[in-house]
């Protein structure tokens, strides 16, 4: 079968799905690729790197849809890249398919047999396809990065003649795998890190990490599937006295909890802001589902009474090649599984395919919230 892969559309998108690397992979695999050409510029793969390995590069969108049978990208298919899809195909990317309902909706009824890389099961044997955690992963460095970059102090103590600088003290809600690597970068340069999470397991990899653990008292939230369960607003209150003295000391807060399929739960109220210190910085890594904080402004960075709040989107854009090569990678894992020797195998039993696969032969296999 012959796989193709579309140049993305999505504004200030550098990522690209399939590196030259995994291409030759798929290859080997009796599979065939073309791509769109330029596909991989904005992370500095060529269309020479990519025909050096037998992929056939065809100019224009139109022109690819043509030749392949199954489709990957990085980001949801905008709606007319759907209409266009030839019947019984397959696409492969991100979907979102809780909050996108329209997108499945087209894709069911041009019978596509669609597949979400956002709905892998948080189990051990698809760890090495999760495009989540590889990208989070990424965003979580990419967002110490950022704060720094905004901040006017340095992270590390500093001794000189001239006296000596206190380090950064640098505050993380959300202990997952971004959240986690936030902190281990923290600390890498020098910060005094603490951390919270709703998930009391997080403690010990938080401690493992260098970091101190903020328990939250009296009050749990627990986890289905993975992913965090929504907090009650008892524990808001009981998290809000464990984390505020640490707010006021911060000089950079960095946010990354998630709830699947719900806006970014409010972690940093405007009572909360107002405790911070003048010169502080708030990465949001929520952002982009409306974010931790009451005053996040997706894609701006926003200064609230002299705290500078940044809702940066898409982080992993921001290091387009890591990101690339890793996401690339978990989709070769999902093709190992879903064509391992050259066609599409549809086994509805598996566990992993249950999960990602949204709609098939005109039936839509995972409804929106
Ligand atoms: P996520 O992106 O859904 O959330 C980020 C973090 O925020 C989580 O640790 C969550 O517990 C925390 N959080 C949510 N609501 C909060 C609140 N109100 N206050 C404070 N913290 C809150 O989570 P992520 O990073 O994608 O994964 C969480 C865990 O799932 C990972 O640590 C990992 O152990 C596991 N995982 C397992 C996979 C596998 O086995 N294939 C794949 C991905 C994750």
């Amino acid at each position: 079968m012959r796989i193709a892969m579309f140049k993305e559309t999505r504004t200030g998108e550098h990522r690209v799905a399939l590196t030259p690397q995994v291409c030759a992979q798929l290859k080997k695999m009796g599979h065939e690729v073309s791509i769109e050409k330029g596909a991989g510029a904005t992370a500095h793969f060529s269309d020479a790197s990519y025909e050096q390995v037998g992929v056939r590069v065809v100019d224009g969108g139109a022109a690819l849809l043509k030749e392949a049978t199954v489709f990957v990208q990085i980001n949801i298919p905008e709606a007319n890249r759907v209409i266009e899809l030839p019947e019984g195909s397959v696409w492969v990317s991100i979907l979102q398919h809780r909050t996108s309902n329209e997108v499945v909706q087209a894709l069911n009824s041009r019978k596509v047999s669609a597949f979400s890389l956002d709905a892998i099961p948080r189990i051990s044997r698809a760890q090495s396809m999760d495009v989540l955690s590889s990208q989070a992963n990424l965003a979580g460095y990419r967002a110490v990065i950022e704060g720094a970059s905004v901040m006017d102090k340095i992270f590390p103590m500093l001794m000189t003649a001239a006296g000596t600088v206190t380090p950064s003290k640098v505050l993380v809600f959300g202990a997952g795998v971004a959240g986690l690597q936030a902190i281990a970068t923290a600390k890498r340069l020098g910060a005094v890190v603490e951390a919270t999470d709703v998930r009391p397991e997080t403690k010990e990899q938080v401690q493992s990490l260098g970091g101190k653990f903020i328990e939250v008292q009296g009050a749990s939230v627990g986890s289905e599937g993975g992913y965090a369960k929504e907090a009650s607003e008892e524990y808001r209150k009981a998290q809000r006295a464990a984390v505020n003295k640490s707010l006021a000391q911060a000089d950079l807060v960095i946010t990354t909890a998630l709830v699947p399929g719900r806006k970014a739960p409010i972690l940093v109220d405007d009572e909360q802001l107002s405790l911070m210190k003048s010169g502080s910085v708030l990465v949001d890594m929520a952002a982009e589902q409306g974010g931790n904080c009451s005053k996040t402004r997706p894609g701006e960075v926003f200064e609230v009474n002299g705290v500078r709040i940044v809702g940066a989107l898409n982080l992993p854009s921001r290091l387009a090649s890591n990101a690339s090569e890793l996401f690339a990678r978990n989709l070769l894992e999902l093709f190992k599984l879903i064509a391992p020797k050259g066609e599409m195998i549809f086994d509805l039993k598996d566990e992993i395919v249950q999960g990602c696969l949204i709609c098939h032969q005109g039936e839509i296999r995972h409804s929106a919230n």
